[in-house]
Order: structure tokens, then C-alpha cells, then sequence
């Protein structure tokens, strides 16, 4: 057809049965968009994976999420609400959460381990619970004890921020199952 580029004949590199292939330049188009693709890629692997320059999605996700979540928290205080989904909801907001640790560690470990794991106190880390693993059982044997089987009543001595903060902790320990922990003890409760 006229106009169209003819194949150079001089680079015929297979021939067989009349049928003949030529080895032509790549298209100046195409190998741009290889390099441009190429360059992308570089730029891409150093600015999230090397410099972490930037948030990845999952990274901005996260942040999203836990300002929504901090938000939720400050407002829960302030109405000083001890509701189930309020625990829950303190269960999820990292600043919470990371308060509450340091209250177990500080305070809990002694008995149940500062990975949760139990030794004189129960693992805290399984499914099975002697006095229910719902969030306000959880809050409640916090507050008040099983002082006849050795668990102190928390409540009077760390007052309501500290409890509320470590029992938020405590529910993000429940089925996280840690390695060496005591076997479970009580029944199986969400
Ligand atoms: C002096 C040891 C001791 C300390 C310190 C202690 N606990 Fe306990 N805890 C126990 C014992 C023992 C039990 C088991 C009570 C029972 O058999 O009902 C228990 C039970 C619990 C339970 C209920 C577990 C279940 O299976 O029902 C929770 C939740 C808990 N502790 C959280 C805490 C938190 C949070 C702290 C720190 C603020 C704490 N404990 C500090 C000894 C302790």
C-alpha cells in the first residue's frame, strides 16, 4: 500500500516456506513509553519503599482512620460514657491504647505479663474467660476485682482514665493468642 514504510529486505532474519521475518526497529513511540514506565517505576520503588517519602495508601489509610478514631475517644471521655461499643471504640484509637499499655505493663504485668500471656493472673490472650470476655465484663472485673480469687479491685486505686485506657488495651490482647502463654482457663465468650 502506498505510504506505508516498507520492511527493510536486507534484515529478513527467518525465512521459511515463503513466509518471512524481518528484524525491525522498535517504534520510537513505544520504546518512550518503555523508559517513561522504567523511570515511573525507579522513582516509585525510592520514594515509598526507600525514603519512605511519602504515605503509602495503606499509610494515609491508617492516619484517616485514627484521627476519626482519636475524635470518637475525646468525645466518649468527655461524656465519661462506659458503654460497650464506647470501649470499643477506645479499643481502636492508638493514643488510648497506648496508655493503656503502659498502665498494664506497669501495673498488670506482674501477674498476667506484660505481653498478657498470664501466669499468676489468667492469659488475657485467648478466648476462654472465667468472668466473660464482653467489654463490660472485662471493665468491670477491672473496676471492682475478684479480690476472694486474687485479682485487686483496680478502680480506686488508678481511677476511671487509667482503668478505661487498660481495659481498652486489654481487649485488643483477646484472641491474639501469644506464644507461651498459660492455657486457657474459664469458658470460651466473645
Ligand atoms: C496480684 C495479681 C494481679 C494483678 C496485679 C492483676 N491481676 Fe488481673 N487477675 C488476677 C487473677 C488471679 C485473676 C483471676 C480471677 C478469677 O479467677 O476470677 C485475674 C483476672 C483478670 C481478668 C479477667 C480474666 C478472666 O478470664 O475472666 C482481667 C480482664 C484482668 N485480670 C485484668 C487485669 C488488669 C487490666 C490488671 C491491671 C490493672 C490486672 N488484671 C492486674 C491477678 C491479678
Amino acid at each position: 500500500m502506498s505510504g506505508e514504510k516498507q520492511p527493510n529486505v536486507d534484515r529478513v532474519v527467518h525465512s521459511y516456506d515463503g513466509i518471512e521475518e524481518y528484524d525491525n526497529d522498535l517504534p520510537r513511540w513505544w520504546l518512550l513509553c518503555l523508559y517513561a514506565t522504567m523511570v515511573f517505576a525507579l522513582g516509585y520503588y525510592f520514594v515509598y519503599d526507600v525514603f519512605h517519602a511519602a504515605p503509602t495508601t495503606q499509610e494515609a489509610y491508617h492516619a484517616e482512620m485514627q484521627s476519626v478514631y482519636a475524635a470518637e475517644a475525646a468525645r466518649i471521655r468527655a461524656m465519661g460514657a462506659v458503654t460497650p461499643e464506647a470501649l470499643l471504640a477506645l479499643s481502636r484509637d492508638d493514643a488510648t491504647v497506648r496508655r493503656g499499655r503502659e498502665v498494664f505493663v506497669s501495673t498488670c504485668a506482674a501477674c498476667h505479663q506484660a505481653n498478657g500471656g498470664g501466669n499468676i493472673g489468667p492469659n488475657l490472650t485467648d478466648t476462654a474467660w472465667i468472668n466473660g470476655g464482653a467489654p463490660t465484663d472485662i471493665l468491670r472485673v477491672v473496676t471492682s476485682g475478684v479480690v476472694a480469687r486474687g485479682m485487686p479491685a483496680w478502680g480506686p486505686q488508678l481511677g476511671t482514665e487509667r482503668v478505661t485506657a487498660a481495659v481498652a488495651y486489654v481487649l485488643t490482647l483477646r484472641n491474639t493468642n501469644v506464644a507461651g502463654g498459660k492455657a486457657p482457663q474459664g469458658t470460651v465468650s466473645p
